[in-house]
Parts: C-alpha cells; sequence; structure tokens
C-alpha cells in the first residue's frame, strides 16, 4: 500500500477533503453529482443531483418521490453516483442502498430553499408529461396564490434520500494515463474500511 493510499483510514474524510478542494477550483455546482438507479428488472436510468449532505452516516440528495428516479428507488433502493470534477481531473464512484431520510431533515431542508423553488416542487409533477410550458406557469400561480404571504409547506411527495455507501473508488488522474485508484469497501454493516489500489 503506498503512502497516498493511507493518507485517509476511512472514506468520507477523503471525499470531504475532495470536495473542499473542488469548491475553490469548481465554475459551479461543487456537489453535482451522477446518480444512476435501477428497476428491479434491471433497467437503469441516470441523472445529476446536488448532494446536501454528506458525513459518516451517508450522503444525502433531495428529490420529488414521484419522479423517474423515486419510483425506481422505491423498487430497488441499489443506486451508484459518480462524482467528476473537470478541474482537478478527479472522479469519485459510490455504491451502496439508499435509505429515505427523516421527515423532520426533509423539512429542515425544505424550509431553508427559496421561496419561489418551494412554490416550484409544488406545482412541478417532476418526470411527467405536460401539455406545455404554460401549464407549469399556470400551476406556479395557483400555487403562488394559494399560499400568499404564509408559510409554503413541504409537499408530502417532496423528500430525500441517504445513500449509505458500501463501496467507494477515488480516481486520480496521473501523467500518462498511469492514473490512481483507490478503494474502499465496506464488506458488512460496522466493520472497518478494507482499502485497495486498482490498475488504472
Ligand atoms: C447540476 C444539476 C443538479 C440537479 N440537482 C437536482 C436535485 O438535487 N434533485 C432533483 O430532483 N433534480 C436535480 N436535477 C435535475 C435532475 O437531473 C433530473 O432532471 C430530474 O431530477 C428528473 O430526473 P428523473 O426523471 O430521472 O427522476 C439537477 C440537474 C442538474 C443538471
Amino acid at each position: 500500500m503506498s503512502e497516498k493510499t493511507a493518507e485517509f483510514k476511512e472514506p468520507f474524510e477523503r471525499l470531504q477533503s475532495w470536495l473542499a478542494e473542488a469548491e475553490k477550483s469548481e465554475p459551479n455546482d461543487p456537489t453535482a453529482v451522477a446518480l444512476a438507479t435501477c428497476t428491479q428488472g434491471g433497467v437503469p436510468s441516470l441523472r445529476m443531483v446536488l448532494m446536501k449532505g454528506c458525513d459518516e452516516n451517508g450522503l444525502v440528495f433531495f428529490t420529488n418521490l414521484e419522479s423517474r428516479k423515486g419510483r425506481e428507488l422505491a423498487e430497488n433502493p441499489n443506486v451508484a453516483m459518480l462524482f467528476h470534477w473537470k478541474s482537478l481531473r478527479r472522479q469519485v464512484r459510490i455504491e451502496g442502498a439508499v435509505e429515505p431520510v427523516t421527515t423532520e431533515e426533509a423539512d429542515a431542508y425544505f424550509a431553508s430553499r427559496p421561496r419561489a423553488s418551494r412554490i416550484g416542487a409544488w406545482a412541478s409533477k417532476q418526470s411527467r408529461e405536460m401539455a406545455g410550458r404554460f401549464e407549469f406557469e399556470a400551476a406556479i400561480a395557483q400555487y403562488t396564490a394559494k399560499f400568499g404571504v404564509g408559510d409554503v409547506p413541504r409537499p408530502d411527495c417532496w423528500s430525500g434520500f441517504r445513500l449509505k455507501p458500501a463501496y467507494f473508488e477515488f480516481w486520480r488522474d496521473r501523467k500518462f494515463r498511469l492514473h490512481e485508484r483507490v478503494t474502499f469497501r465496506l464488506y458488512e454493516a460496522g466493520s472497518s474500511w478494507e482499502i485497495a489500489e486498482l490498475y488504472p
């Protein structure tokens, strides 16, 4: 095991360290991450989300539960995530199963969003077909009027998930495509992370 591999004994600290660097160098959305879900029948789909929390308990993102990803996660909680920071020439692959966040966590994050985004969450039937933009704009106007100057509560169909990772791979660019790949695998909950290096 190289000294570089031994730099971090567990993956969350390393991810946080890379995220901190990405925050300084990425032009926007350093926490944007590709999220792959899969139907029970094995058909994958992929889209970007914003990671809104990262600690040893997992990685949190928020979405509409009735969206395509929401429906796929309801039937199959196994996901893959991928960060790619072009400015750093680094990627991180993460795999595991998601769990719903608590009601309190969803409420707290929803309440922190700008008012227009909260109204948008009511108006958007995410991933379902709309007749045209006018339909969406009419729904925004309707909810804007409905909530007036009062509170905009969280819709039941809007919440979040926490990915509990069982696998991380940290990829770092090296000259002549001789890249560095360091993996962390958790064989069972509560055990320690097993670290390995892969050929590039
Ligand atoms: C940089 C970026 C960040 C995004 N963040 C989120 C997010 O946090 N939550 C979300 O539901 N959609 C987010 N989206 C939109 C999704 O990529 C996607 O269009 C939407 O969630 C519908 O996906 P689905 O039909 O697979 O459910 C983001 C898109 C981009 C490009």
